[in-house]
């Protein structure tokens, strides 16, 4: 399985020969510029955590050029239906499905949601994903909240990722505490340094998280790793 990171919260799983693309903001997206462009990308699928332009970003575009299937909460699908996009697989939190390519958990993410035109996005999601064995989750946008101990509990996540950028979600200490709930074996950093309210020192946030005993490991845009 191979993990390739766009910036901001967007990234790319590629599994069994299926390409997953999260949160593809790209256009107006500084770190992914000159690394990749929504006309590149061709997911099988494309997944949402909320509907914040920030996320959504390039999403309908991505999909009406590669058909791709969207899964998002109800309000999102639902959404994209009406914009004329109807391959869309709706959940909502708590809920999980079944795929081809392995089996989604959307969970909580205390956070917000609506679109750039004002829509009501439904509630904000994470999303606990099960493929070729390995367990990803991807909390979106939140702030640290006692239930990922839950998580932490009932699977044994391989890698976390999460955003450390403050303002609108947790920052850097945040996610350390976030990590100490989930204990996975790897933690990857989103939703930094992408506007100047976003901008962290990632180099004390992978401080801190050696301090307490986590891996943690910082992806340029482009760059990508292996499970
Ligand atoms: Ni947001
Ligand atoms: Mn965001």
């Amino acid at each position: 399985m191979k993990l390739t990171y766009y910036g901001h919260s967007a990234f790319l799983v590629e599994t069994a020969g299926h390409k997953l693309l999260f949160d593809p903001f790209l256009s107006g997206n500084p770190h992914a510029a000159g690394v990749v462009s929504a006309a590149d990308l061709h997911p099988d699928v494309i997944l949402l955590t909320h509907a914040h332009g920030d996320h959504w970003g390039d999403t309908l575009e991505i999909a009406r050029q590669s058909g791709a299937l969207i899964v998002a909460n109800f309000e999102i699908t639902s959404y994209a239906q009406r914009n004329g996009h109807d391959r869309v697989q709706p959940m909502n939190t708590g809920g999980s499905w079944n795929f081809p390519w392995g089996r989604l958990t959307q969970t909580y993410a205390r956070h917000s949601s609506s679109f750039p035109d004002g829509t009501y996005g439904g509630n904000p999601n994470g999303y606990l994903l099960c493929a070729e064995g390995r367990w990803i989750y991807n909390t979106g946008d939140t702030s640290p909240f006692t239930e990922m101990a839950w998580i932490g509990e009932d699977f044994a996540v391989d890698l976390a990722l999460m955003p450390i950028g403050d303002c609108f979600t947790m920052g850097p200490e945040g996610a350390v505490r976030a990590t100490k709930l989930i204990r996975p074996k790897l933690t990857v950093p989103l939703h930094y340094g992408t506007f100047p309210m976003i901008e962290v020192d990632t180099n004390r946030w992978a401080e801190q998280m050696a301090a307490a005993g986590f891996a943690a490991r910082v992806l340029n845009p482009g760059e990508h790793l292996h499970l």
